[in-house]
């Protein structure tokens, strides 16, 4: 029977201990398998916000310990992006989760992650296709590994994702159906700042001045997607949000795309539950957002 990894290897403090190593995560999940408990996962790569805190608070409605896992996965990054400047708080996350009734933070190194010679791959294919996998085309391949990973480490029944990410969501569904594993995947929907601006870590990019600006991509979406819902050619509507979004002073628009809501397959009309969703940046900041559209 696995016991409980020596407490020296297990940092933290009374409110949230902190495990570092696979190792650690699992016998304390085999510990609380052993007391019948239920086990949800969070994952994370920190700079938590309301949105993440929202799936915290709903995983302990589902389970009866909830692990957050908090690592910024280098496999998910392109060398030119903001792999390094990612925000970076750990002490922080800790009390914040810890105050969302969060049971175990789990913090692997890189190296613990990926070890020396670590040289395994997992190509998705299906809802990766377009919209943020055209534009960051390593990124949804490196999600796989580290989920997977996390999924195969923690051995959680439920893990939750927001749906801020939705590709990223559907993506996740693909796999951990194809490949069998036995977790539930939920989706929970996005929280957004009083004005309509989704939570994200990288808001903590914008300016002022975009900060102001920021929330006239949800309001081009929502306008939009109300449009498609009374029955407007996709098309056409697509054309207004992106004038909207640049004149609000976006730059580069890297997609405004209606998708089947759950294969992701473009869309003409609406005809079945859709998706709205759309990715452009603003200074130094890419801004991702989305919306469901139901048949009208
Ligand atoms: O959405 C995120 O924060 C990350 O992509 C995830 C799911 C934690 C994998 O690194």
């Amino acid at each position: 029977m696995p016991t409980l990894a020596p407490a020296a290897r297990t940092e933290g403090n009374a409110q949230l201990p902190v495990a570092r190593t696979v190792a650690d995560l699992r016998a304390r999940v085999a510990a609380w398998r052993r007391e019948g408990q239920t086990v949800a996962l969070v994952p994370t790569m920190g700079a938590l916000h309301e949105g993440h805190l929202t799936l915290v608070r709903q995983a302990k409605e589902r389970a009866g310990r909830v692990v957050a896992s908090l690592f910024v996965n280098p496999t998910q990054f392109a060398p030119h992006e903001d792999f390094d400047r990612y925000p970076r708080d750990e002490a922080g996350d800790a009390a914040k989760l810890a105050s969302a009734g969060c049971d175990l933070l789990y913090a692997p190194s890189v190296g613990e992650m990926y070890p020396e010679g670590f040289a395994t791959s997992i190509a998705v294919g299906g809802p990766s296709e377009g919209l943020c996998g055209a534009f960051r085309p390593h990124m949804f391949g490196g999600v796989a590994v580290v989920v997977t990973k996390l999924f195969l480490q923690a051995l959680p029944d439920v893990a939750l994702f927001g749906e801020k990410d939705y590709q990223q969501l559907m993506v996740i569904r693909r796999f951990t159906r194809d490949l069998d594993i036995p977790v539930q995947v939920v989706g929970v929907p996005t929280v957004r700042e009083p004005d309509g601006l989704a939570l994200s870590s990288r808001n903590a990019y914008l300016t002022a001045d975009e900060r102001a600006r920021a929330p006239e991509l949800n309001r081009a979406l929502a306008e939009a997607a109300a449009a498609l819902t009374a029955g407007a050619e996709a098309a056409e509507v697509i054309e207004r949000a992106q004038a909207r979004i640049a004149a609000a002073g976006f730059g580069n628009i890297d997609y405004v795309e209606l998708r089947d809501a759950e294969s992701l397959e473009p869309v003409a009309r609406v005809e079945r539950p859709a998706r709205l969703l759309a990715a452009a940046w603003l200074g130094k900041a890419r801004l991702i957002d989305n919306l469901p559209v139901a048949a009208g």
